[in-house]
């Protein structure tokens, strides 16, 4: 099984950015802990990060290409882009839209996600953790 873990904008600086929100472990160190994750149950992870909408929509278009599957932090897009919504609605594979901070509990722009409706789940607030909860979800999803 090959799942794409996908990025968004902003996070290439987690670890140094608002800490006290999106925590102290880098991007590198996360990305490490989930393809360790992923070799445990014989998962195949590939990681991708970008700052950009229109590449975050090629990355989802390539996976389908590839992937069984994406876990996925829009991060600011979540909350502006019919554009990644569609590309999301657009490909065959489950998406499940992750965040590492409670949205629910911030500013009220942040509790609207344009892409929730498109993904098959959504898991929101448990720091770095969303990820690997996101990640064997969709493993056992995929494996039903
Ligand atoms: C985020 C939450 C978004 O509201 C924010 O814009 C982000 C990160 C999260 O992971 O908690 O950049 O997606």
């Amino acid at each position: 099984m090959k799942i794409l873990i996908l990025h968004g904008a902003n996070l290439n600086l987690l670890g140094t950015r608002e800490p006290e929100v999106y925590g102290s472990l880098t991007l590198e160190s996360l990305n490490e802990k989930l393809i360790a994750e992923g070799q445990k149950m014989s998962v195949e992870i590939t990681c991708q990060q970008s700052n950009h909408e229109g590449t975050l929509i090629d990355a989802l278009h390539s996976a389908n290409e590839w992937a069984d599957g994406v876990v996925f932090n829009p991060a600011g897009y979540t909350h502006t882009s019919v554009a990644l919504r569609d590309a999301i609605a657009s490909i065959e594979i489950p998406v499940v839209e992750v965040h590492i901070s409670n949205v629910y509990a911030r500013e009220e722009f942040r509790h609207k996600s344009l892409v929730s409706a498109v993904c098959v789940g959504k898991i929101s607030g448990f720091g770095w953790m969303s990820y690997k909860l996101a990640l064997e979800a969709l493993v056992e999803m995929l494996n039903l």
